[in-house]
């Protein structure tokens, strides 16, 4: 069992290895949050393999796809080809009605990379995207501690250099998220946090033919950041992203369920923010045609505002 620090909202930060997973498994949407945390009971990988839903397992297996067997026509051939035009004509039609369909104004197959220091904000405005637009969310993070969680191969690997603040290695991380994409809920559109983090990253998805519509980088003074960390805390129940003077737990009882992730320290969160630093430049880089800035030193919904108008504009 790995070793992990885990505080309730108002006491003291304990270290402990009986609930390390539950903890370290809180994710940042609701969905999310449940999902993780059911992975985070499982004591084993088999165990977390039995509780994750299928779609949030490809991310740490990919699996490979076996075509099905095909069974011999048993109608004669001119009402195969009758039954074949009906059927290339109502896969045409859903395929117009799929492009069409919007969610909250928004085509469906928007692709979106949010981007931004450590606690800027991304996974709060994922949530609020995810409810108005309805892509699917995908957080490199959040793949990475159910990885951890499930006590994959990967997970075991990323888990020390999570724990340092540090970037976890492209061979771990790369096909992570390639994998997550290639799954069929991302075909209505999908919102990518957390990814990519370095040139390389960038370059691997580029590489790969996986282009985003929109790239929107939220801007945060460090000082404010630093703040943000420390005073975040989640909710193992839901996975609801609180702060404790910001944004705090609505009752005393959700207050006292409150944990915090292991690597919002002062000093764990400074050493992410200089990674941050380091790589930023060279990712935006490769964006710069469809960055958009974001101002997320503002009230969430304020920030919220300007990216749904910027989604809009897609
Ligand atoms: P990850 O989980 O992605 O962490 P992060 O990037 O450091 O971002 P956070 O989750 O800390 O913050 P956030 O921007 O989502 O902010 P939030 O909305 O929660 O990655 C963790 C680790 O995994 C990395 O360190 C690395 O080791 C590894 N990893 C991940 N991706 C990787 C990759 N691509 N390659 C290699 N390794 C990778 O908000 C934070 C707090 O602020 C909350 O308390 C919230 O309530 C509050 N808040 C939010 N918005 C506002 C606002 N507008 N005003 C006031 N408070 C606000």
């Amino acid at each position: 069992m790995i070793a992990s620090t885990s505080c309730n909202a108002n006491a003291t930060c304990a270290t402990t290895t009986t609930t390390t997973l539950r903890r370290r498994a809180a994710g940042k949407s609701h969905a999310r949050g449940v999902v993780l945390a059911r992975a985070s009971s499982a004591s084993t990988a088999a165990d977390a393999s039995a509780l994750y839903p299928r779609r949030e397992l490809a991310q740490v297996s990919a699996k490979k796809v076996v075509a099905a067997p095909v069974a011999k026509p048993s109608v004669p051939p001119a009402q195969i080809a009758v039954g074949s035009a009906v059927a290339i004509a109502a896969a045409a039609l859903a395929i117009k009605a799929s492009k069409s369909s919007t969610i909250g104004g928004a085509s469906k197959q928007k692709r979106i990379v949010i981007a931004g220091a450590p606690a800027s904000g991304k996974g709060t405005q994922c949530e609020m995207i995810v409810k108005k637009f309805g892509l699917t969310h995908i957080s490199a993070g959040d793949l990475l501690r159910a990885a951890v969680a499930a006590g994959t191969d990967a997970g075991k690997k990323a888990k020390e250099y999570m724990d340092r603040g540090d970037l976890v290695p492209n061979d771990v991380v790369v096909t992570m998220v390639k994998d997550r994409l290639a799954q069929p809920d991302c075909a209505k559109g999908w919102l990518l946090d957390g990814y990519p983090r370095s040139e390389e990253q960038a370059e691997a998805l580029i590489e790969s033919g996986i282009d985003p519509d929109l790239f929107l980088l939220l801007d945060v003074p460090d000082e404010i950041l630093i703040d943000r960390v420390v005073g975040r805390r989640l909710d193992p129940v839901d996975g609801t992203i609180y702060h404790m003077t910001f944004f705090p737990p609505p009752t005393p009882e959700i207050a006292a369920r409150l944990t915090q992730r292991s690597d919002d320290t002062e000093e764990k969160a400074a050493n992410r923010l200089a990674v941050h630093h380091k790589n930023v430049d060279a990712v935006v880089g490769k964006y710069e045609r469809i960055m958009k800035n974001v101002d997320g030193n503002r009230a969430k919904q304020d920030v919220f505002k300007d990216i749904e108008r910027l989604i809009k504009a897609m």
